[in-house]
């Protein structure tokens, strides 16, 4: 067998998102090495640190095959979107206006629009047609340095119609060069056909969620999900109706994570945090036992400024409890029709600032090591020995200023797992 393949990726600032890697100043979190390389071998990071000690590193290293000069350029791991809900069919800009003009998302939901019409939407689209809308979104991530990106289904709500979104989720990682990890986002919304209350079963909510409990080993039988999440809400599922859905999951062996006070305190992260959740998300109405459940459990607060702005909401997620328990923060787009048509994971690390009062350097912690830590994978978001080599190429002078610039895109180039994407 030939051995994999090895590339230099030289004449870099490196920032390795390692606090006190070799070449590094002991208090700098950025990990930040001024004159680095990059050594990959395959899809794996070999060796990082500064270009001056390559002469001692070399010889301990497989020959040097390819040889890429990045200019002076900035060299980041390539970044993570833990939180999206890709796959879908429509949109709801009219929505938008009918919020601008005062209606809440609750009373649009109530209303039958909301998740409910873009479920109708999706269920209309063909597996091919939502697959080209999925990879058009997905296109505007990527090109944003984007290397791994997790896709909820959610807006199918039938057995038929969740497993076509998970392969459209599936097919796009085959499509365009980017890791995909799927979760299975069943338990969203109450789908129409469940509306009326089913035989003896008093809440429609729980029949359904019946369903979503049954079909779990199905769509997992065919490969299908990664990790298993819900909607514990007023307008979504009870809390006794989530830790249903999750013992399904924890049965098949599949990690959870929640859309959690999002709108309400519902103490679903502590619910969450029972099963060991990989992450809570949202947040913005999480209680102090929340924090201490999560900080407990190790589950990573995935923070969603695109909804808190799109919904204009004013309640902050408890940062300062967050960070003072030491619960790993993430930011993530949420890209969804409704609530965060966010097609712009930089943006989202801006507004993790503005809004959210994160530093930059936690901003940008929360779009890779912690991002891939909510999606439970330890081999991505730094640039070490032995991680993945997914990286991304900046015209940048540091790292910063990727919090910094709005609407601006500075990413000159991407590597994934070793290669260049095209
Ligand atoms: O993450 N909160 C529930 N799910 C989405 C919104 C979905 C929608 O409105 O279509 C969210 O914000
Ligand atoms: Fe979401």
């Amino acid at each position: 067998m030939r051995p994999p393949p090895t590339t230099l990726w030289h004449n870099a600032r490196v920032a390795t998102l390692c606090a006190g890697a070799a070449g590094t100043a002991p208090d700098d979190g950025w990990g930040l090495i001024p004159h680095g390389a990059v050594f990959t071998q395959g899809d794996t990071i070999a060796w990082v640190g500064p270009e001056a000690d390559l002469p001692l590193a070399l010889p301990a290293l497989p020959p040097v095959q390819h040889e890429v000069d990045l200019g002076g350029a900035l060299l980041t791991p390539g970044l993570v979107d833990c939180h999206t809900h890709l796959v879908y069919g429509g949109d709801r800009a009219a929505e938008f206006d009918m919020r601008l003009r005062g209606l809440s998302y609750e009373a649009i939901a109530q209303a039958g629009g909301g998740i409910r019409s873009t479920v109708q939407a999706t269920r209309q689209a063909t597996e091919a047609e939502l697959l080209t809308l999925a990879s058009r979104r997905l296109q505007a991530l990527l090109a944003e340095g984007v290397t791994t990106v997790e896709i909820k289904s959610g807006y199918g709500l039938s057995l038929e119609a969740e497993a076509r979104c998970l392969r459209v989720a599936r097919a796009l990682a085959q499509h365009h060069r980017v890791s995909v990890r799927t979760t299975c986002l069943a338990a969203h919304a109450l789908p129409p056909e469940y509306s009326a209350p089913a035989g003896d079963v008093a809440d429609p909510r729980d029949a359904y969620i019946q369903a979503v409990c049954e079909w779990l080993p199905q769509l997992h039988a065919q490969g299908l999900v990664d990790a298993v999440d819900a909607f514990c809400e007023t307008i979504g599922f009870s809390p006794a109706q989530t830790q249903r859905v999750f013992e399904a999951a924890q049965a098949l062996g599949l990690p959870v994570k929640l859309h959690a006070e999002q709108l309400s305190n519902q103490e679903g992260a502590a619910l969450a945090a029972r099963f060991g959740a990989l992450s809570c998300d949202h947040l913005e109405h999480l209680s102090p036992a929340g924090v201490a459940a999560m900080a407990a459990a190790g589950s990573v607060a995935v923070l969603l400024p695109g909804a808190y702005y799109t919904l204009r909401d004013t309640h902050l997620p408890p940062i300062q409890a967050l960070r003072d328990a030491g619960v790993p923060l993430a930011v993530s787009t949420d890209h969804n029709p409704g609530t965060s048509p966010a097609l712009s994971l930089l943006l989202m690390v801006n507004m993790a600032c503005t809004l959210f009062r994160l530093t930059p350097l936690e901003a940008v912690q929360g779009v890779t090591v912690h991002a891939a830590r909510a999606l439970g994978l330890t081999d991505r978001g730094r640039l070490a020995p032995g991680q993945r080599a997914d990286m991304a190429v900046w015209q940048l002078n540091h790292p910063h200023e990727l919090a910094y610039w709005l609407g601006h895109n500075p990413c000159l180039r991407v590597v994934v797992a070793g290669e260049e994407r095209a």
